[in-house]
């Protein structure tokens, strides 16, 4: 599907902590948004050709705005700084749909909220859509200092101030995170959701598995990739099922690259496996992948797969193009 864009106008930006900005979006003749749950992200193109994804962390209930939080990253990618440091008040940006890879699960007995850094936006979100309709949850949200941690007057002043644990790196040891105690024994129905760093969802994960929380109850929305996820590879060969083309795609080339030169239309946003925009069906072959989108049980199943960023284990791989 090609991605459809509409235009929003800048309508307000503010310091929210040390290198943390909110934006809010609104639609630049007054009309209510579209809709979306808690955990929803949108695509933003910050300037041409470059486009990074953002969480709504306003309620699900506001529709005359959107609100995003940025940071500025130090090895950054591109899109934080140039959002922070060149887009204003009254600008127009292009933004997608809301589009969610985190939902919150309606049946879940009790749910675990964990953010790390911006990582508190999507979890923001979830936590008051939870607290709105009485859901049982609680929230651990770490950050390296309390200046770097945003929302806390937004949290302070919510109905659910007193199920939100801070976690500071800079801290007493004793309310640091300490995942094993916080993971522990899984009560039966409860749900766990992580967005931030890398390394803590990665820390989460696995301590998560060890202590016997099933997959299906762990969910998580990465930002950025873990690895270099461009990191070439073998040649191999690509075919497109419906018209029987093959193409080469060399070490040193995304698919997505090979592909829409020959005019292959590949719908692409991210281009380093975290967003799923180019998530294709694989009918043969076996994919590398190197997405953080997928999780461990959906690339085990070799049945997708990114294709701005992985490769291919296999000679030749079929797509379902
Ligand atoms: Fe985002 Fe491929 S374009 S995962």
């Amino acid at each position: 599907m090609i991605q459809s864009w509409m235009a929003v106008t800048v309508a307000a930006k503010w310091r929210e902590a040390e290198d943390v900005f909110s934006f809010e979006l609104a639609d630049p003749q007054g009309r209510d948004l579209p809709p979306f749950t808690a955990g929803s992200h949108v695509d933003v193109e910050v300037a041409p050709g470059l486009v990074r994804q953002y969480s709504l962390c306003n309620s699900p209930t506001r529709r005359d705005r959107y609100q995003i939080g940025v940071l500025r990253e130090p090895v950054s990618r591109g899109g934080s700084t140039v959002m922070i440091d060149s887009v204003a008040i009254g600008d127009t940006l292009r933004i997608s749909e809301p589009k969610n890879h985190f939902e919150l699960e309606p049946s879940a007995s009790h749910s675990l909220l964990i953010a790390g850094g911006i990582g508190v936006t999507p979890i923001l979100c979830m936590a008051e859509r939870l607290s709105n309709i009485g859901e049982p949850f609680e929230m651990h949200y770490g950050a390296r200092s309390p200046a770097r941690a945003a929302f806390r007057d937004r949290i302070a002043a919510s109905a659910f101030a007193g199920k939100v644990s801070y976690h500071f790196d800079d801290g007493p040891d004793a309310q640091k995170f300490d995942l094993d105690a916080l993971l522990a024994s899984p009560a039966p129905g409860a749900h766990l959701y992580v967005c931030g760093p890398g390394g803590l969802i990665e820390a989460v994960l696995k301590t998560a598995k060890a202590k016997g929380w099933p997959d299906a109850r762990v969910h998580r929305e990465f930002f950025a990739p873990v690895a270099d996820t461009g990191a070439p590879g073998g040649a191999f060969q690509v075919k497109i099922a419906s018209s029987g083309q093959v193409f080469d795609i060399p070490g040193d080339q995304p698919i997505t690259a090979v592909l829409i030169e020959n005019g292959v239309y590949i719908p692409t946003s991210c281009e380093e496996g975290v967003c799923g925009t180019c998530l294709t069906r694989v009918l043969e072959g076996e994919p590398d992948h190197r997405d953080v989108y997928q999780t461990p049980d959906e690339q085990a199943r070799n049945d997708h797969m990114t294709l701005c960023c992985s490769r291919a284990k296999s000679a030749m791989l079929v797509l379902d193009l």
